[in-house]
């Protein structure tokens, strides 16, 4: 099958090549109302995090005579699903690439802010081998804070546990196996005050849009650090910087930035930034921040391109068979 795949990054092409049995067109280029016309040809669409499935680009798809969209991303935030449906698109969904891939760069994240990793080892490199400002926290013993429990929350949570952790969870859907492990679930305005360490799982959602704002932030103790490996937009940005800077949070780190598209996976060296609020965050001493990355590992590329690819395959041997009994009849 001719698959489009937008927003293609080079790291991704050789693990598409090497388990992919289709004819794959890499088009950096995100998928937008301006590139939709790019798929002219293809059968099929491969999106992740950047693309856009809204209806309007969905219609162009549509008239192009694509059948069905792969996401190589979990989150589906930005798929239209009641358009595709519509249109009579199919939409092949990962189960989930790695978890540990995610839950560990957020393990990463946490212990790099709270041991202030990227200064220390700046410091080492222009020869400064002084201590001073650098006294980080254990994490043996304290509460940590996890919303949503799924599968990548539910492994950041139990390699907390592994640190000697106090582990507190608010999930729509609790599940009774993380209870059995150690994991106390309760509602968000008592999990809240209670946490040193907030980590946040859960996908975008309406009801999730800015979950952390700066109501949720009041209910923090000022010593709180803030982990978001999962979307940008559940957190209030603004609100987190003046939160930082008034003393209410103690950190933050993330691996996702509300406004992240226009930056994120692109190489801005000697090129101006001008999302001022994205400044402010790349310059906060108590800011930790990575560009979307936390999916990059080997093992979570090749799972997904196996997986990804082994649908799409099952999707054209169904509509082959499909064609041939209509035909019979
Ligand atoms: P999942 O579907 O296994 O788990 C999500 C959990 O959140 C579920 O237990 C669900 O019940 C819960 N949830 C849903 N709505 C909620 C709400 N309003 N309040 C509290 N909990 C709620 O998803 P998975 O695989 O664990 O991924 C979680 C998120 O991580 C994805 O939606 C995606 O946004 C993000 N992600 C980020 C990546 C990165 O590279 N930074 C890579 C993969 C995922």
């Amino acid at each position: 099958m001719k698959i489009a795949f937008f927003s293609a990054l080079p790291v991704e092409e050789p693990w598409y090549e090497l388990a992919s049995n289709h004819c794959i067109t890499y088009i950096p280029q995100p998928l937008t109302l301006e590139t939709a016309a790019l798929a002219i040809g293809h059968r099929a669409v491969c999106a992740s995090v950047k693309d856009d499935l809204s209806r309007p680009v969905l219609k162009i798809l549509k008239k192009l005579h694509v059948s069905v969209i792969g996401m190589r991303c979990v989150g589906q935030d930005t798929v239209d699903s009641q358009a595709m449906a519509e249109f009579g698109i199919t939409l092949l969904r990962l189960p989930g690439h790695s978890p540990y891939a995610v839950a560990e760069q957020a393990v990463a994240l946490l212990l790099g802010l709270i041991r202030h990793l990227p200064e220390a080892n700046s410091r080492v490199r222009t020869g400064n081998f002084s201590l001073d400002g650098l006294i980080g926290t254990d994490l043996h013993g304290k509460t940590v804070g996890v919303i949503g429990t799924g599968r990548i929350g539910s492994v950041f949570a139990r390699i907390m546990l592994g640190f000697g952790c106090n582990v507190l969870a608010y999930d729509i859907r609790p599940d009774p196996r993380h209870i059995e492990a150690g994991i106390q679930y309760g509602i968000l305005s008592d999990l809240l005050p209670q946490v040193d360490i907030l980590s946040l799982h859960c996908p975008l959602t309406p009801l999730t849009d800015h979950l952390i704002n700066s109501h949720t932030l009041s209910a923090l103790k000022p010593t709180t650090v803030l982990i978001n490996t999962a979307r940008g937009r559940l957190v209030d940005t603004m609100a987190i910087l003046d939160a930082l800077d008034a003393g209410q949070l103690a950190g933050y780190a993330a691996d996702v930035y509300e406004w992240e598209r226009a930056y994120f996976h692109y190489d801005y060296t000697n090129k101006p930034i001008t999302d001022e609020l994205l400044n402010r965050l790349r310059n906060h001493p108590n800011v930790l921040l990575t560009a979307h990355q936390a999916f990059l590992t080997e093992e979570a590329l090749r799972q997904t391109a196996r997986n990804l690819l082994n649908q799409f395959t099952f999707y054209e041997s169904q509509q082959t068979i499909l064609f041939t009994k209509a035909s019979l009849y």
